[in-house]
């Protein structure tokens, strides 16, 4: 077993207090810096939060989470690489694609371009928290089974983040308010089925029916 494989199994026995150290996010945060830089030139960031270590506070799936490394961080390399919650997919790491969307206080957000320093103290709901305590599915999951929307599934849990978020504001839409909302890529073509889904989830959520 290599090195990293040690310091990953040593992290994850480690998780048990959900604290996330600068040490293990040295790399990551030097590839994320060259990165970083892109995103700029792009336009995504209003300003450059530096780099600063401070211990963050936040939420994830209702559960207290501390963070003290490297500010500039994505929040979706903490939460796949550091928590271990693989369900929010890496795409293309620009905030093009949307496979990496949570809610941050509620609102979608695509976790590849928000930086650690812009969730000290926030909310954070994952596809791992979606469904109700009592494992319940969301309206929108129930609708995306009942219409078996995924093919390979990638693109599969931003789009389901991003269509509860988006049925807050189009309670009952029509297909413009979907196309015209819901920007998410699906590489293999779900389209139609995704949009059939949002509208079975919008009965859903009117009758407010869970299975
Ligand atoms: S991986 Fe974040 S938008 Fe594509
Ligand atoms: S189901 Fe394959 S990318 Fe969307």
């Amino acid at each position: 077993m290599g090195k990293a494989d040690l310091a990953r199994r040593k992290f994850r026995r480690e998780r048990g207090n959900r604290k996330v150290h600068s040490s293990q996010l040295k790399n990551r945060s030097a590839h994320f810096s060259e990165r970083f830089d892109s995103l700029v030139h792009l336009g995504l960031y209003s300003q450059l939060p530096g780099a600063p270590c401070h211990m963050l506070s936040f939420t994830i799936n209702q559960e207290v989470t501390t963070f003290d490394g490297d500010e500039t961080t994505p929040l979706l390399w903490v939460l796949r690489d550091h928590l271990d919650m693989t369900g929010t997919k890496y795409g293309c790491g620009i905030g093009l694609c949307g496979a990496c969307t949570v809610h941050i206080n509620g609102v979608a957000q695509r976790s590849c371009v928000v930086p650690m320093a812009a969730v000290a103290n926030a909310a954070i709901t994952t596809i791992e928290g979606l469904a109700a305590a009592d494992d319940k599915l969301h309206p929108v999951q129930q609708a995306w089974l009942e219409h078996d929307v995924p093919q390979c599934g990638f693109c599969q849990p931003g789009q389901i983040m991003a269509t509860v978020d988006f049925l807050k504001r189009f309670p009952n839409p029509s297909d413009d308010d979907i196309d015209n909302n819901i920007t998410n890529i699906c590489r293999c073509g779900t389209y139609a089925r995704i949009r059939k889904a949002i509208h079975r989830a919008a009965e859903l959520s009117a009758t407010g029916d869970r299975k």
